[in-house]
């Protein structure tokens, strides 16, 4: 199938994806991928060639398999390459879901929190998505509150739920390549009055580390010495401004990972 953009209507163009009217089909729409990358909610910006590509292919492999295991995902198929087929969201939850096995990234501003730390139930925090305001953190109490104030309510526990959900599903699937999903934020909308889990799940979205050892102690209150934070495998190579071509490698091995899911 070749499928002609140009003669598409554009609904929205971010920083990451474009997003085209289906003509075939107003209940689904067209997620193309760009090349472009961005970190600190927008301030750094670049375009990687390839980038794309590579992402379009992890967000292909790991949606088909959360699909596979009954997630209920936006995401229908990758008809070709860069494009992926999702369906079209009702309402967009204007939040991103952050779920943390491991202290790492903005959490370590929190009370001292230490690297490595490792967190056994799993944390999830909901962060407003802005960026002038730099994603602010909701309060537990807060979204507690809402929980149980039913107007609501059932939506945030239910993305408590899924995210819960999908980190075992992931953390499992990294696992068997001697890597630590440490963390990671999803997005969701409502499609057909159902929390739907929507956008990418991309090298931008999760922080991977690889184990430093062959049979590590996963098992202890901070893990920071079993893995290898220096060999890390995503966004955050291009974060503390590594060269271009080394976050693009860094992006092809999680691409040849999810390629095995
Ligand atoms: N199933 C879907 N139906 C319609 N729009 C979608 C769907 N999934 C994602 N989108 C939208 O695609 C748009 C483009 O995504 P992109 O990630 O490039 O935006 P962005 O600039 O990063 O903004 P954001 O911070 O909202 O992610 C976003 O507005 C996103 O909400
Ligand atoms: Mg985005």
């Amino acid at each position: 199938m070749v499928l002609n953009f140009k003669a598409m209507d554009k609904i929205i163009e971010g920083k990451t994806k474009v997003i085209y009217a289906n003509p075939d089909d107003p209940k689904t729409v067209y997620m193309l991928f760009k090349n472009d990358i961005t970190a600190g909610d927008g301030a750094k910006h670049d375009v990687i060639e390839g980038k794309a590509l590579v992402d379009w292919k992890t967000n292909r492999d790991i949606f088909e398999y959360l699909n596979s295991k009954g997630v209920r995902t936006h995401y229908v198929e990758s008809p070709e390459e860069k494009v992926s087929l999702v369906k079209k969201l009702d309402f967009k939850i204007n939040l991103e879901v952050v779920t943390r096995r491991v202290a790492a990234g903005s959490i370590l501003q929190w009370g001292g929190m230490e690297e490595g730390k490792r967190f056994d139930p799993l944390v999830t925090q909901f962060h407003y998505k802005d960026d002038p305001l730099h994603d602010p953190m909701l309060d537990d109490g807060y979204v507690d509150y809402i929980i149980r104030a039913k107007e609501g309510g059932e939506v945030f526990a239910e993305m408590r739920r899924m995210n819960d959900e999908i980190f075992h599903v992931l953390e499992e699937a990294f696992a068997r390549f001697s890597i630590q999903l440490v963390d990671f934020k999803l997005e969701y909308g409502l499609i057909n009055g159902e929390v739907t889990l929507i956008d990418e799940v991309t090298g931008g979205s999760f922080r991977l580390w690889p184990y430093a050892k062959k049979n590590p102690n996963l098992h202890q209150e901070n893990i920071l010495g079993e893995l290898d934070a220096q060999g890390r495998l995503d966004k955050d190579t291009y974060r503390q401004g590594e060269d271009l071509s080394q976050v693009r490698s860094k992006f092809e091995q999680i691409a040849r990972i999810t390629e095995r899911f």
